[in-house]
């Protein structure tokens, strides 16, 4: 057999050196690609993204006609902007929650009766009947249940229902207008049940985004649409989803690094979900927010952190995703969350 094998080898010399050459250059091929993607591997930066249209089907628009009492919005809309639901008729819902921008105030931390400054950052009202609990850590199940929220907050509205109730039933144009609506009359659970009613109103549909998801494929311009890949190709849209683009389930922040440690001054808001629960396994976790108008909401974050698009995006690239993201990829997405703003609520309900 060897000997055969020899004799092979001396009359193709050739044939053999070239076969061997072949051999080392695939080995030294395997080599180079392993080298190179260790390399790639330990790069901060990730530059293949695909570029087809993508569409995931995991978001949906805000809904156009939303059938609700008139009466009662009509009464939670009063509710909502009237003063003596605080202790000293200072502050009302709309204080904190301003209808003709983004259904926020604008500030890092919430200024409440008596210049009280509250311990996170407001969210919008704004589509927040979408929203599958309300409040950072959901503490409240409902609409109707977060009001008990506000008016008793001693940095909000410091107040109690004894004393709210007592205010709205001296106005003769509640009492009429509230015995109208409800059988009983001016009560808490009745003032809870106009001002949800009032609030899953608020609601701004035909965005640019949402035009697009209806089929009018000009209505993202070419950085929108690109961000829109974009976001579901990194990935945001595994949590951010829906037709709120979040609002659906709760997520930890700082899953791919340590936001909390990275930013320091620990607070008791920070330990989001766990407040509720006390299970450490909740610690850190929030709702999603929703992203909707989030061009208007700033600043972001449940600790206000952030007054600007481009580094909330970077950041949650980084805390969420564990990615540096290069800038034309933030651009792009960001020009994605601005195609979010949707028809004013004060455009709607002049
Ligand atoms: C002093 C400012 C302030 C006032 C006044 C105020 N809010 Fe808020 N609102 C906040 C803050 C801050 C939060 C977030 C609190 C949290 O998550 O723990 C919030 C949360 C909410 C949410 C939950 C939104 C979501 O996405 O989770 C709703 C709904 C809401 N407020 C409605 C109201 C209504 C209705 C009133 C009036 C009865 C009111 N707010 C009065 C500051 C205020
Ligand atoms: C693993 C879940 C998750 C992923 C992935 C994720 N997010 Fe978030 N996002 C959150 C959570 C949770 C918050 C709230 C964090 C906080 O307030 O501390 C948030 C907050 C935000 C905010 C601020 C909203 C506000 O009103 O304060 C923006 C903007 C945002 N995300 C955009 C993105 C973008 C863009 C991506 C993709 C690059 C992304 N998110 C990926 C869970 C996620």
């Amino acid at each position: 057999m060897r000997h055969k094998v020899r004799n092979w080898i001396e009359r193709n010399t050739r044939l053999a050196w070239l076969g061997l050459a072949i051999l080392v250059l695939m080995f030294v091929a395997l080599l180079w690609n392993e080298w190179q993607s260790e390399k790639r591997a330990s790069m901060k930066e990730v530059e293949w993204m695909p570029l087809v249209p993508l569409d995931f089907g995991l978001t949906q628009p805000i809904p156009r006609d939303i059938i609700l009492d008139k009466g009662k919005v009509a009464l939670g809309k009063s509710l909502f902007h009237d003063a003596r639901l605080s202790s000293d008729d200072s502050v009302s819902c709309a204080s904190c929650h301003d209808l003709s921008g983004g259904g926020v105030d604008n500030r890092a931390r919430s200024l409440g009766v008596n210049g009280g400054v509250g311990g996170i950052n407001a969210p919008t009202v704004l589509n927040s009947g979408f929203n599958f609990v309300q409040f950072w850590d959901g503490r409240a199940p409902t609409l109707e249940a977060q009001v008990d929220g506000p008016v008793n907050h001693p940095l909000e509205m410091a107040s109690n229902w004894g004393q709210v109730l007592g205010k709205l039933m001296q106005d003769e144009d509640y009492r009429v207008r509230f015995l109208s609506a409800y059988p009983d009359g001016i009560t808490s659970s009745n003032v809870k049940d106009a001002l949800a009613t009032f609030e899953r109103s608020l609601v701004t549909p035909d965005s640019p985004f949402d035009r697009y998801l209806r089929g009018d494929k000009t209505a993202l311009d070419a950085p929108a649409l690109r961000g829109w890949q974009l976001f579901q190709s990194y990935g945001c849209v595994s949590c951010h989803q829906g037709s709120n683009l979040g609002g659906n389930f709760y997520e930890r922040m700082g899953l791919m690094g340590d936001y909390f440690g990275d930013r320091g001054n620990h607070t008791e808001a920070d330990n989001g979900r766990y407040n509720v629960t006390h299970d450490e396994a909740d610690r850190h976790y929030f709702r999603v927010p929703s992203l909707r108008n989030v061009a208007l909401t700033y600043p972001y974050f449940h600790d206000g952190s952030i007054d600007n698009l481009n580094d909330a995006v970077r950041t949650m690239a980084k805390y969420q995703l564990g990615r540096a993201m290069p800038d034309d990829d933030v651009e792009a997405i960001v020009a994605f969350l601005v195609s979010l703003t949707g028809r004013s609520v004060a455009e709607q309900q002049p």
